[in-house]
């Protein structure tokens, strides 16, 4: 017992959203007065009431759940990975045990001194240089100005950021400012550390870095909370981990790897895995391209509804906006088995240049055929990827890509030996000949 050092019973934040009553009437609305009375909504405008008198309809709140009845405990020296989707919660419970937001019911019980890096923009004071930040942030873990001296030179050579030292953290980039502040949250020895999605802001050279320090932090015996969407990072180094869902702890346990596989083959909103996804919140509005329509169909371009034979012919079909062109640019997916594997990329730029299939400006669809008998019994998962080769992701497996499902299901060979789930991970019928 003694060795817990977090203890969260019966967590729960609501948050009241406001808004117009009838939602998504507010541009109409807008576009009627401006008609209706122009000067009226001028005046309105740089009297800065428009919203106040120009609009009659009543504000309505709504209660909304972002944690609700989440009970773990976290022992020292464990790093713990959390998982789940965008809006799950995971942020939310960080800033709860970062004491940057109260809990609305439920307690948080921590022992020892916590560091915090959450998203960019907290931590750091963006009128103080970078210097200047990195006292101020071991004050305020406690530390005197003579610790925080010896420590200094670890933090700005781990940083990369030494010519930078005495500028305004305001005026830096924000993977700088990640950097550092990393830096500062890993270095100043806290006896828990939390760190939220700061892998997704550094580059390439930088993430191995911070996963490193983490797991040397670790290896000191302190306490780690890692929010991630890039699940090998989850996976080599957290213990235990915790799977959010809408708010609630869908699953914990130190096995990381079935937490992981319970995520990615999660059920959809509606309870269902599906083989297509489409674009409804607008995201990945990328100036270069924006994906519209992403799916597993069979010959009547159908998304599957339950699971194929092996021998059925699929394909998977990409439909996307495409907003700049670049011979670079290239969109297709990633296939992974029910265990989580990665199997295989498929990309439309794989082959011969000459034979991509040719992106223009506007509504593109790609589509690949997959090979049939190829794959083995069981449940696939494929993540969306596009990319300017070598340069830059837009859409990226384990980074919250968007993501189908489909499951193959006999159909295995025309043998008379199989016909159920093969050895192996792959089923492929390859050709035999005798050569003598
Ligand atoms: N201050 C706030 N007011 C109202 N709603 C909020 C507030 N902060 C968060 N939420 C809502 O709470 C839910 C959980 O948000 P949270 O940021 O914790 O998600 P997350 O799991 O960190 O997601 P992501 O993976 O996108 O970072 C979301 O629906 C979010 O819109
Ligand atoms: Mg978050």
């Amino acid at each position: 017992m003694s060795d817990v050092v977090i203890k969260v019973e019966n967590l729960g934040k609501k948050y009241t959203i406001r808004h117009q009553n009838g939602a998504g009437d507010g541009l109409r609305h807008k576009l009627h007065d401006v008609a209706t009375a122009p000067f009226r909504w001028l005046r309105n405008q740089k009297s800065g009431f428009s919203n106040l008198t120009s609009d009659p309809r009543p504000l309505a709140s709504e209660e909304f759940w972002a944690l609700k009845d989440v009970s773990f405990e976290v022992k020292q020296g464990e790093v713990v990975g959390i998982i789940g989707r965008n809006g799950a919660g995971k942020s939310t419970l960080l800033k709860i045990l970062s004491r940057i937001t109260e809990p609305t019911e439920g307690r948080v019980g921590i022992k020892g001194r916590v560091a915090s890096l959450l998203e960019v923009g907290t931590g750091f004071h963006p009128e103080l240089t970078g210097r200047e930040n990195i006292f101020l942030n071991g004050a305020v873990l406690g530390m005197s100005r003579e610790e925080i001296k010896r420590k200094f030179d670890e933090i700005i050579a781990f940083a990369e950021v030494e010519k930078f030292l005495d500028t305004p953290v305001k005026r830096y980039s924000s993977g700088m400012y990640v950097r550092l502040a990393f830096a500062v949250a890993a270095h100043l020895e806290p006896e828990i550390l939390i760190v939220d999605e700061v892998l997704a802001v550094g580059d390439a050279a930088f993430q191995k870095k911070s996963l490193g320090k983490m797991g040397e932090v670790a290896r000191e015996g302190r306490t780690v909370l890692f929010v991630s969407h890039n699940m090998n990072a989850v996976e080599s180094l957290c213990t235990p981990a915790l799977l959010l869902d809408r708010g609630q702890l869908l699953a914990q346990s130190t096995d990381v790897r079935a937490v992981i596989t319970h995520y990615l083959n999660g059920t959809s909103g509606n309870g269902s895995k599906l083989s297509s996804w489409t674009n409804e919140n607008n995201a990945f509005n990328h100036p270069t391209l924006q994906p519209l329509y992403f799916a597993v169909v069979n010959e009547m371009h159908q998304p599957l509804t339950a699971p194929v034979r092996n021998d059925t012919p699929l394909f998977v079909v990409i439909r996307a906006d495409v907003r700049q062109l670049d011979p670079a640019l290239n969109v297709g997916f990633a296939l992974f088995n029910q265990d989580a594997e990665l199997l295989l990329w498929s990309l439309t730029t794989d082959g011969p240049e000459d034979q991509w299939p040719k992106l223009k400006l506007g509504v593109v669809e790609c589509c690949c055929a997959l090979p049939r008998r190829f794959l083995n019994e069981g449940s696939y998962r494929l993540e969306l990827i596009a990319s300017l080769h070598c340069r830059d992701w837009f859409i990226r497996p384990g980074h919250n890509s968007p993501v189908i499902h489909f499951a193959i299901q006999g159909g295995l060979s025309d043998s008379p030996y199989w016909h159920f789930v093969r050895p192996g991970i792959l089923a492929p019928e390859w050709k035999w000949q005798t050569t003598a």
